[in-house]
């Protein structure tokens, strides 16, 4: 058996996922939602465990974090402290042409010009004049732009019992969960016995107008983050910062992620309040693309919630009595850009000794959507029937299980190989002689006869 890897396409990754029930676009019965995406019987499965692994080693295997579950809407003021009304926004540019907008950071990418996502208006629209010839309209090639102008990221609702112009009013969809996390500071103090250095985790939707639709799940308009915000003292912020961009290395290695293709990019343009951010990336299809942001952000986010909400924000230390706003080490990621990660990086496509191919998606048993697959060898011999869902029955309160009593053999295990089941039990006219069942290993095809009382330990997970 030889093995072909990563050489996924886009195109191959966007179509397996819908024809196997991994991700859909939103609403395509309508014609679909630009930007916006479903996740199908697998996709919430896979998208879940991703989250239970993040939330283990997060919160359930450090005493001194704690979670959180904040809210989607928050106080408008929220969004001003944290800079996101002023500030959030993406560089655009209109074709004078067509009059398609477009993100300049991204033309300039395209035309193989450096630009950090960071920038500033300015020095985006001096890289705009410098390199006008190369930048070609994604929809009628045309190269006459006009300047940059900033566009606000931040998703508008309208909430409450305003008869006029709710616009004047606005409430935003969080733009990230982090904010969630800062306002709650003193309420978590408060309310339990962390003391810094503590962190608090949430994980959540958030919500961004982003203008480019494109690279399927990497850039959504409503996506879900996994944020966790660690509060230390000032001195001891650099170290601490440190051992966190370890820390959260090892969780995308641990959820098996090739070393190969991640690696760490340092931000150029540090944001003014920021004392270090270096990205970690995955190597997409695409290529590398920021996965998930390690920063250490100062003391600016609680300095600013005291300076907007009138309240005090800051830690006295129960032994030394010192009195300051603690310094935050943030670790941001996307459960999308996970996911999108972990699935390019498990689909395998292999030549089989009889010349055919199998597609597997090989991931780690915990990820795995579905864990073990029971089979009756024949559709229509009830006592087969009856003993394989009686198996089904007896471990689908442990594990995530499928009954399949479709099509041949070699048709189940294929379809159980694309959406990456590790084993597969089959049911047979020997199970009901010697009460053993085979079971068939996803990676290495391999098949043994396993007792069915010893099928929880054999599986071992
Ligand atoms: N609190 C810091 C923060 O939100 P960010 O770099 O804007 O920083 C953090 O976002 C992470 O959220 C990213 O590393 C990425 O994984 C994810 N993310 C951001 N925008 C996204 C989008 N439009 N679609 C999917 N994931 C996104």
């Amino acid at each position: 058996m030889s093995e072909k890897k990563n050489e996924n396409s886009m195109e191959d990754i966007v179509s397996l996922c819908k024809r196997r029930g991994f991700v859909f676009p939103s609403s395509e019965i309508y014609g679909g939602f630009s930007a916006v995406y479903d996740y199908g019987p697998y996709g919430a499965e896979l998208a879940k465990n991703i989250k239970s692994a993040w939330w283990k080693t997060m919160v359930q295997e450090n005493e001194n974090i704690v979670g959180l579950d904040s809210s989607i809407f928050m106080h408008p003021k929220v969004w001003e402290a944290s800079g996101h009304t002023s500030g959030f926004s993406d560089p655009l540019a209109e074709c004078k042409k067509c009059h398609t907008r477009v993100r300049v950071d991204h033309l300039l990418e395209e035309a193989g010009v450096f630009a950090d996502e960071k920038m500033s208006a300015e020095e985006i629209n001096k890289l705009l004049k410098e390199n006008k010839e190369k930048l070609k309209c994604p929809k009628c090639s045309s190269s006459n732009f006009s300047e940059a102008k900033e566009f606000n990221l931040l998703v508008q609702s309208n909430l409450g019992n305003f008869t006029g112009d709710w616009s004047k009013h606005p409430v935003y969809l969080r733009g990230e969960t982090c904010q969630g996390i800062y306002v709650n500071f003193k309420n978590v103090i408060d309310s339990t016995r962390v003391k810094i250095p503590f962190g608090i985790a949430q994980i959540g939707k958030a919500f961004r107008n982003e203008i480019t639709a494109r690279q399927f799940i990497f850039r959504k308009r409503e996506f879900e983050q996994m944020e966790m915000q660690y509060f230390v003292h000032p001195d001891e912020a650099m170290k601490i910062y440190e051992e966190w961009r370890e820390r959260r290395w090892q969780f995308y290695m641990d959820l098996g992620i090739k070393k190969e293709n991640l690696k760490w990019r340092e931000h150029e343009n540090l944001v003014f309040y920021a004392k270090a951010a270096w990205d970690i990336e995955y190597k997409y299809p695409f290529g590398f693309k920021e996965l998930e942001g390690v920063h250490y952000r100062t003391d600016y986010d609680l300095k600013q919630h005291a300076k907007f909400s009138g309240k005090d924000l800051s830690y006295r230390d129960p032994q030394t009595g010192e009195k300051y706003i603690p310094h935050v080490v943030e670790t941001s990621g996307g459960v999308d850009r996970a996911f999108l990660a972990v699935i390019t990086d498990v689909i395998t496509k292999e030549k089989l000794e009889d010349g055919s191919e199998r597609v597997v998606m090989k991931f780690p048993k915990n990820l795995a959507p579905i864990k073990v697959a029971i089979f009756p060898l024949l559709k229509n011999k009830p006592e087969l029937l009856k003993k394989a869902r009686e198996i089904y029955d007896n471990l689908k309160s442990r594990y995530m299980c499928e009954f399949d009593d479709n099509g041949n053999i070699g048709k189940r295990y294929r379809r159980q190989d694309e959406i990456g089941t590790p084993y597969c039990v089959t049911v047979d006219f020997d199970t009901l002689e010697d009460e053993t069942v085979t079971v068939r290993d996803r990676d290495t095809m391999e098949q043994e006869r396993v007792k069915i009382g010893e099928l929880e330990s054999y599986f071992n997970f």
